[in-house]
Formats: structure tokens, sequence, C-alpha cells
């Protein structure tokens, strides 16, 4: 089938998105960076399929690391089919508190990763069949909530950087983005909090972590003509005022 390289894999949506992919068939080359433990009990459970795992740690938000990790799964896996930038950083902080550091890191984990991780793996990706780059956007890269500007920032810079890419690099590579509403909420959410987001979605529920990995088996499988596209999986949020 192929192998993928799934960042951010050892909790919640990319856990499933490794999962997901391991049960379609695909070798996997995950990374995780504090999530090293669930990590390992994922890819002992890949393994149990006859999937073939390998494992990668770096903090994302340091450059030396991340060009470290593109080399080392360059290195190793010489074909790439599949490339998902999963991980990502979330945090509220009001515009004026915001420091130059936390913009920096947000930017870095965010947008610099994937844009370097990509760049370092494309002679890998070049190598695959019919490959694909997957970003993990936000609805709110495109409609910022207030107390989040780094970060609706550097969604808004990942979603151009799925169109850019996948204008340069087609037709060999194809490159989109899903962008999930709330498919699980961050623990540090209350009920008030969850209740009032779950007011504004037409479909009455926050979606699944597994409504994102059936999206991205989809754009491997089953969409060789998609390319350049933001797929909102939102349970309609983003199409109301
Ligand atoms: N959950 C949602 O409803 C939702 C909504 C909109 C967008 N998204 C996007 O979907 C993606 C996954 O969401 P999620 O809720 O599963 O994320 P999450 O629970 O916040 O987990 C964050 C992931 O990013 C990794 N990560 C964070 N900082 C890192 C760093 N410095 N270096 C390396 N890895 C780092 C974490 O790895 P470790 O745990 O190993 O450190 C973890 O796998 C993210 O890009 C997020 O922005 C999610």
């Amino acid at each position: 089938m192929g192998t993928a390289f799934i960042t951010g894999a050892g909790i919640r949506v990319g856990s499933a998105v490794a999962r997901a992919l391991g049960r379609a068939g695909y070798d996997l080359a995950l990374h995780a960076h504090r999530s090293v433990a669930s990590l390992e009990s994922l890819a002992t459970e890949l393994r149990s399929l006859g999937r073939q795992v390998t494992l990668y740690s770096a903090d994302l938000a340091d450059p030396d690391a991340v060009d470290a990790l593109g080399a080392r799964v360059r290195q190793e896996h010489p074909a790439l089919d599949v490339l998902v930038h999963n991980a990502g950083l979330f945090e509220r902080i009001d515009f004026a508190s915001i420091s130059r550091a936390a913009y920096r890191r947000m930017l870095g984990v965010n947008l610099d990763a994937p844009f370097f991780l990509t760049q370092a793996l494309l002679p890998s990706l070049l190598a695959g069949k019919d490959p694909l780059v997957v970003h993990l956007t936000d609805i709110g890269g495109e409609r910022p909530v207030s107390q989040y500007a780094h970060y609706s920032v550097s969604k808004a810079g990942l979603i151009m950087l799925t169109r850019a890419l996948a204008v340069e690099l087609a037709p060999r590579v194809r490159v989109n983005g899903i962008s999930p509403g709330t498919v699980a909420f961050p623990e540090d959410f209350d009920e008030a909090a969850r209740h009032a987001i779950l007011q504004r979605i037409p479909l009455g529920r926050e979606g699944s972590v597994e409504d994102i990995a059936r999206t991205v088996v989809f754009l491997a499988r089953e969409a060789p003509y998609i390319t350049g596209q933001i797929i909102a999986v939102d349970g309609g949020r983003s199409a109301q005022l």
C-alpha cells in the first residue's frame, strides 16, 4: 500500500489518523514530542496488524530538531506516499500579552515545521506512489476567534501553504488541508465553554477524531483529482455567520 508519515501521532487526532491509515494498509513512520509512551503502545497495536512502524521524537519548535527529523525520515524512508502534518500548538492569550517567544513558538510548530519538513521530505514524496500531503488547518484560520491571534495567523499561513504547494508540486504531489471545527475539545474547556461552542454547530454536536481520520483516508485512497482544497470537517459551523 505504501508508507505514511504523521506528526503528533501519539494522541487524539494524530493517533486516530495513524490507526486509520494503518488499518487501510499503510506502513507508518510516526512522530511525537511528549507523548512517547502512548506512541509506543500505538506502535505495538499497529505492528500486531502486520504494519511496519518506525518512531521518531522531536520538538517541532526547534528548527534544528525539525531539520534532523526531516533528514532521518528521508534517509529511513526513501519513498513516502502520505505525509500528514498534524502536530499543532493551541493556546489562548490576549493579543496584548503574546510575547515574541510565544509567537515564534506558535509559528514554529504550526507553520515553519510543516514548511521545512515537506521541503526535506520532497525527494521521498517524489519517489512515492500518488503522493499526498495533508495539513491539519482549522476553520479559525479563515475566521478568527478572539484571543487566538497568533494561532489564527499560523493556521492562515498553513492554508496558504496548502494552496501554494498544491500549485507548485503538481502534478506529482497532491496537497490538501483538513479544517476541523471541534472534533475533540481541549481538555481545559469547562462545560460552559463547551456548551457555547455546541450551540453554534448546525449538526448540534462535536465531531470525533475519527471524522478527521476517515477524511485523511478518503484523500489518500479515493480522491486522485482533489488538490489545493481545504475541507472543513466542522458539522456546518463555518457555513453560517
Ligand atoms: N481538536 C480539534 O477539535 C481541532 C480543531 C481545529 C484544529 N485542530 C488541529 O488538528 C491537529 C490535532 O489536534 P489535536 O486536538 O489532536 O491536538 P492536541 O491534542 O492539542 O495535540 C497536539 C499535538 O501536537 C503535538 N505537538 C504540540 N507541540 C509540539 C512540539 N513543540 N513539537 C512536536 N509536537 C508537538 C503534540 O505532540 P506530543 O503530545 O507528543 O507532545 C500532539 O500530538 C492540530 O494541528 C490542531 O490545530 C484540532
